[in-house]
């Protein structure tokens, strides 16, 4: 199991189409899928930029025998080389021969289940089935399988090329085998560890999402712009960016998901989403990534009014 060389990662959104990325720099042969045909070719370009980004600002070099980010002179045969070892599909079949499947598709746990009793099907019975929900029980996602204890949580953040945390959540029957091997993948991509067990929202955004969906009641009680509560947090507690945009940036339809999954998960009223916040979402405003969330990024200059 501790082996990994071929990796699937399933959904080549944000997320998907990063830790992609991530493992292709680091020398791993990747497969990513998406149903979507026009996601994988927008991810495509994205990796192919982002990659040739990095190497222009000598943030991706090679250093002895590891593929490194953030060292100082350029080796532009390493984005070649990535390049090659990505390959993209829409057949699951061709994830076959992964040592580990890292899920990234939408925040669902219905969705998420049926494609992990599918990756049960056809993936080797020695691979590790990763999810990178940001709320989901592994526990429940892991009882769509033959093989829960092979099972796990391998949170990325957004976007996970840059970002230095990886939380690695443990289902109820995670062995401690699957555990340190996932472990030892996310720091072969050179990203900290945090371990967090099974509860809604895990760590990460069991904090973060509460203060997201508060900054979304600030602006739908009116207490003030968007701006100012975004400058608010930035300035007044050094966040870099304000929750608002963070928002955006996420997603406002994963911001929502998680949210609800708190709400069903926790039992507690102090977790409802925001009216604002559902409003917006059931308006197709779901962020940055199409174009117009809390701000509209198509006009930066003339926000859109709440
Ligand atoms: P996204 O909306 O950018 O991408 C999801 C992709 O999955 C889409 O391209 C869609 O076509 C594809 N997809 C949906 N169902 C599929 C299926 N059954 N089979 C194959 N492909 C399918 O979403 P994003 O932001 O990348 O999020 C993905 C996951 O990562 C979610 O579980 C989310 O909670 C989690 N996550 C998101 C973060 C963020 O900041 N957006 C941060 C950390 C985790």
């Amino acid at each position: 199991m501790g082996n990994i060389k071929k990796m699937g990662v399933v959904g080549s959104g944000q997320m998907g189409s990063g830790i992609a990325q991530l493992a292709a720099v680091h020398g791993l042969d990747v497969w990513l899928l998406d149903t979507d045909p026009d996601a994988l070719s927008r991810a495509t370009k994205s990796i192919s930029n982002s990659i040739h980004r990095l190497i222009s600002k000598g943030h991706l070099t090679k250093a002895s025998n590891n593929l490194s980010l953030y060292s100082f002179c350029c080796f532009p045969a390493v984005g070649a080389e990535a390049l090659r070892r990505l390959r993209c599909t829409s057949n699951l079949e061709d994830l076959s021969a992964a040592d580990v499947v890292i899920e990234a598709i939408v925040e669902s746990e219905d969705v998420k289940k049926k494609l992990f009793n599918e990756l049960d099907l056809i993936t080797k019975r020695s691979a590790i089935l990763a999810s990178n929900t940001s709320s989901i029980s592994i526990t429940r996602i892991a009882s769509a399988t033959t093989r829960p204890s092979q099972v796990i949580g391998m949170h990325f953040m957004n976007p996970p090329p840059i970002m230095k945390l990886v939380e690695i959540v443990r289902g109820a029957d995670t062995s401690d085998e699957t555990f340190n091997v996932t472990k030892a993948l996310a720091e072969r991509f050179g990203k900290t560890v945090i371990c967090s067990q099974d509860y809604s929202g895990f760590i990460v955004n069991r904090i973060l999402m509460p203060m997201i969906n508060e900054a979304f009641f600030a602006l739908y009680t009116g207490v003030a712009t968007k701006e100012d509560i975004d400058t608010g947090m930035k300035l007044g507690t050094n966040h870099p960016m304000g929750p608002l945009e963070l928002a955006d940036f996420i997603g406002l339809d994963i911001c929502l998901s998680i949210m609800r999954v708190l709400h069903a998960g926790l039992g507690d009223g102090k977790y409802a989403p925001c009216p604002l916040l559902i409003q917006y979402v059931d308006a197709g405003r779901v962020g940055r990534k199409r174009g117009i969330g809390v701000y509209n990024y198509a006009k930066v200059t003339e926000p859109v009014k709440p």
